[in-house]
């Protein structure tokens, strides 16, 4: 079945212990984590302190979405602060295979994102050793951006070399993803979708989820 990852990008921070809660009883799979440095991405979010406050919150595993320059120089301690899943970003580092082997050397599950204008070919060297393939469907640094169509393809095409190679790695899609085009991404091939506006923008939670549960499920 299809994974949940709600983003907590749009959550009440004021009150993260409860909307964490909320969606792990409204069935989350997931809690994702945008972890935002100003100089990767405009924006600037939250750093391991954070991770670590979830993870005390949450029993879900944590699918920490690094948007840094240079990530290798803090995954120990976003495996220490209790990532489960740590996706870094080809963009943002030279060493993109030295970067996933050190997250799965560290005990966590190595994921690699690409940017909508990224060449899918900048994942070819390190598909084998990812455990999540994550293809975001905004430019990342904001939550509540319009879905690009052309992703659609992309996730395709990452299925289609994902099972050439036989890998189990989960195929996870972010930005813009809301229950009108969740049934679309599953049948292209994605096994996680991550949502933040259209699961934290309204209340309930549960509701939210549930609907796109239903969405995803056809
Ligand atoms: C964007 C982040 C996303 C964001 C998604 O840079 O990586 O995870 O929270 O938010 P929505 O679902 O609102 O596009
Ligand atoms: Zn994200």
């Amino acid at each position: 079945m299809t994974k949940l990852a709600p983003s907590i990008l749009s959550a009440d921070f004021t009150r993260l212990g409860d909307q964490l809660r909320a969606a792990e009883e409204g069935g989350a799979d997931w809690i994702h984590v945008d972890v935002m440095d100003g100089a990767f991405v405009p924006n600037i979010t939250l750093g391991p302190l954070v991770v670590e406050a979830c993870r005390r919150t949450t029993s879900l595993p944590l699918d920490v979405h690094l948007m840094i320059e240079r990530p290798e120089r803090y995954l120990e301690d976003f495996v220490r602060a209790g990532a489960s899943i740590l996706t870094v970003h080809a963009e943002a580092t030279v060493h993109l295979h030295r970067a996933v082997t050190r997250v799965r050397e560290l005990g966590a599950r190595a994921g690699v994102v690409l940017n909508p204008g990224t060449s899918l070919e900048a994942l070819r060297p390190v598909l084998e050793d990812a455990n999540v393939v994550l293809i975001m469907s905004v430019n990342p640094g904001f939550g509540g951006q319009r879905f690009i169509p052309q992703s659609l393809e992309r996730v395709r095409t990452v299925r289609r070399w994902l099972d050439e190679l036989g890998s189990g790695a989960e195929l996870e899609v972010d930005g813009g993803v809301n229950a009108g085009n969740a049934r679309s991404l599953v049948e292209a091939g994605a096994t996680v979708l991550v949502a933040g506006s259209a699961v934290y923008n309204a209340h309930p939670v549960a509701d939210n989820l549930a609907a796109l549960r239903r969405a995803a499920q056809g």
